[in-house]
């Protein structure tokens, strides 16, 4: 069903190692995630290393909650979107992707992330990132770019965080950065790794 989308992030990751994807996925299943999203509880403050040990407000100011699976419902059909891209990936591009880890991630107005890179510094990780957004009538001036940038820090893409793009990029070659949101921003932000649980 989704053999498209997967094709072209194949192709992408190979080209120039990132895509940008709006309306990737049905609205039926946007909306119910954006809903799930709605509901605030169990969000704790993003840390900025590998298990979230480090809080730092200056660097990242966002609110996070994992993601699991929920029987039928949209989160597993989220994942199994996912499965099927780390299967597609395994299979054409011999990535040994062994897991995706993602969770929501919360930017109140105010909230920012500085520039950054996904994968943990001295170990191979995080191969994979995405990040798909679940804000409907999101403006320009709303803020909230995500901010990808190239290996000699110029900017390369500017994204808007618009309900259904999906953006994946290389972890360990993208620094990126989230501007400042001017209003309530939600998103869910993935990896697959190559490493175990
Ligand atoms: C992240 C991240 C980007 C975004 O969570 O690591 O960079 O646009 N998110 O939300
Ligand atoms: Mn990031």
């Amino acid at each position: 069903m989704y053999e498209k989308i997967y094709a072209s992030v194949v192709d992408a990751v190979v080209d120039c190692g990132y895509i940008v994807i709006e309306n990737a996925l049905d609205l039926h299943l946007l909306n119910a995630l954006c809903k799930i999203c709605k509901d605030e509880s169990g969000f704790v403050q993003a840390g900025i290393s590998d298990g979230d040990a480090t809080i730092q407000k200056d660097i990242r100011s966002n609110a996070i909650r994992w993601i699991d699976r929920d029987a039928n419902g949209p989160q597993t059909e989220f994942l199994d979107f996912m499965q099927g891209l780390q299967e597609y990936c395994n299979r054409h591009l011999f990535l040994g992707l062994s897991y995706y880890e993602s969770h929501y991630a919360l930017y109140k107005k105010g909230d920012f992330y500085e520039r950054h890179l996904d994968a943990f510094k001295n170990y191979k990780n995080r191969v994979l990132s995405t990040v798909l957004y679940l804000n409907e009538d999101w403006q320009s001036e709303d803020g909230g770019e995500l901010l990808i940038y190239d290996e000699s820090n110029t900017i390369i893409k500017r994204v808007v965080p618009k309900m259904g793009t999906l953006v994946i990029f290389l972890s360990e070659k993208f620094p990126h950065e989230v501007v400042v949101a001017k209003k309530r921003r939600c998103a869910i932000a993935g990896w697959f790794r190559v490493d175990k649980i």
